[in-house]
């Protein structure tokens, strides 16, 4: 799909890997609203970018649909969206404490998975008001699992399996939408250096890194960008979880 002037919508836009896609599509031409739950952030990579911000809880049907509404009205119906908002905390399921509360896991299963699914189904709707290219096409959606989700460590209990639920979800979803001209796709990544992973004490990080085969360092924000242009650029992909992970095989612990 050749991006200049579509509609995109990016979760998670206010930093790390969704900061970087909502640049990466900006410079390509893209027409970016960069939706977040901190909402200064938001307002702060928009601005630079020339896009439109939203405040936005993926979790919450209401402020979701509100968030799309607007990037409708700014930009036109939404033909690229890509759902970067989600959080990691490490939990274990029988912790010193007891069991991990059920509030725990249902919180991340929450954000992660039904948050992408919210803005999945909202964005699929408006791509289907878009007129198709040449292609048939109209639209596509871009999720993001990691490698959690085919070998989730000790105390990623819930992360492994709301990213488990987004690489399942690729699939029926690129199904069903077919016949609209929409297609779905995800990303696995590996180790990227993200706030998210760069709040690690530095010790953490050199062993963190240490256990990637080839490079040997935190993939860049932008180079996951570059694996979502790809996808977005060439109409085969589709229905498919796209690992990016210098080779990374996690361990148990
Ligand atoms: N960084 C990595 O190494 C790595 C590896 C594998 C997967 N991932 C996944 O990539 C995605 C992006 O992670 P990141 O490293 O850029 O993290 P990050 O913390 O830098 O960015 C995540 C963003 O999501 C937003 N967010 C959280 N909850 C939200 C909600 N309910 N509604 C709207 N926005 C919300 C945060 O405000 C933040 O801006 C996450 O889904 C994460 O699980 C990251």
């Amino acid at each position: 799909m050749e991006l200049h002037g579509v509609s995109a919508v990016v979760t998670g836009g206010a930093s790390g890997l969704g900061e970087a896609t909502a640049r990466a599509l900006a410079e390509r031409g893209a027409k970016v609203a960069v939706l977040d739950i901190q909402a200064d952030q938001a307002q702060a990579v928009a601005s630079e970018i020339g896009g439109v911000a939203g405040a936005c809880d993926v979790t919450d049907a209401a402020s979701a649909e509100a968030a799309l509404e607007a990037a409708k009205a700014a930009h036109g119906p939404v033909g690229v969206a890509v759902n970067c908002a989600g959080v990691a905390p490490a939990k274990k399921i029988v912790g010193r404490d007891g069991p991990m509360p059920l509030e725990d896991f249902r919180r991340v299963i929450e954000i992660n998975l039904i948050g992408s699914f919210n803005v999945m189904r909202l964005a699929a709707a408006q791509m289907v008001e878009r007129e198709p290219n040449e292609d048939g096409e109209r639209g596509v959606i871009i999720s993001t699992a990691s490698v959690a989700a085919y070998e989730g460590q000790i105390g990623q209990a819930a992360y492994a399996a709301s990213k488990g639920g987004i690489v399942g979800l690729t699939l029926p979803a690129a199904r069903e939408l077919a016949s609209s001209g929409v297609r779905v796709l995800s990303i696995a990544p590996g180790l990227f250096g993200t706030p998210m992973m760069l709040g690690m004490p530095r010790t953490v990080q050199d062993s963190l890194a240490a256990t990637l085969p080839f490079p040997q360092r935190f993939g860049k924000p932008a180079e996951y960008a570059d694996l979502v242009l790809f996808m977005i650029g060439n109409p085969l992909m589709n229905g498919e979880t796209v690992r990016i992970d210098n080779a990374l095989r996690m361990a148990p612990r």
